[in-house]
């Protein structure tokens, strides 16, 4: 059993996932997302826990336990909270444990509310647009950029910092 472990989480509306807006986010279903990010984890030797809830405090709980729970990073599908949460983006700046900001679709080439992430500031990063590969390019990219959140971290003017 690998040693190391990350935290999918999916945020409101996509345990829909396989017949909401089939158009947009495609007929795949949570499940079947699940079991393709944790057989890529497997193959890059990490274990995979992946959880949804449509409640933001829930949410923000686990990511709050993320470091404690032994997990090494964290992949968020944040949903339509991605827009508006400044609590869970609070959440996200608070912790130790690297985050990687996931979408199914490009939100930046969708309706104008979708194109503003109030979490992508805080977070290491941002994957969107490649439906369920979205999942599995940030699992890589967490794996990439390493451990703890904030080693060559650049910030939102182009500088390296913390
Ligand atoms: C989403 C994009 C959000 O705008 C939307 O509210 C979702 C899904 C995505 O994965 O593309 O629920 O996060």
């Amino acid at each position: 059993m690998p040693a190391r472990s990350a935290l999918v989480l999916h945020g409101p509306n996509l345990n829909l996932l396989g017949t909401r807006e089939p158009a947009v986010y495609g007929r795949t279903t949570l499940p079947e997302v699940d079991r393709l990010i944790r057989e890529h984890g497997r193959r890059r030797g990490i274990r995979v826990e992946c959880r949804q809830s449509n409640v933001e405090g829930e949410l923000i709980g686990w990511l709050q336990a993320a470091a404690r729970d032994g997990f090494v990073g964290v992949v968020l599908n944040p949903g339509a909270l991605t827009h508006y949460s400044i609590a869970l983006r609070d959440a996200v700046a608070a912790i130790t444990v690297p985050v990687v900001e996931v979408h199914l679709s490009n939100i930046h080439g969708r309706e104008e509310f979708r194109r503003h992430s109030v979490i992508a500031g805080v977070a290491r990063g941002q994957i969107a647009g490649f439906g369920p590969q979205s999942y599995l390019l940030a699992l890589d990219a967490l794996l990439a950029a390493g451990h703890p959140r904030g080693r060559a971290r650049v910030n939102q003017r182009g500088r390296a910092g913390v």
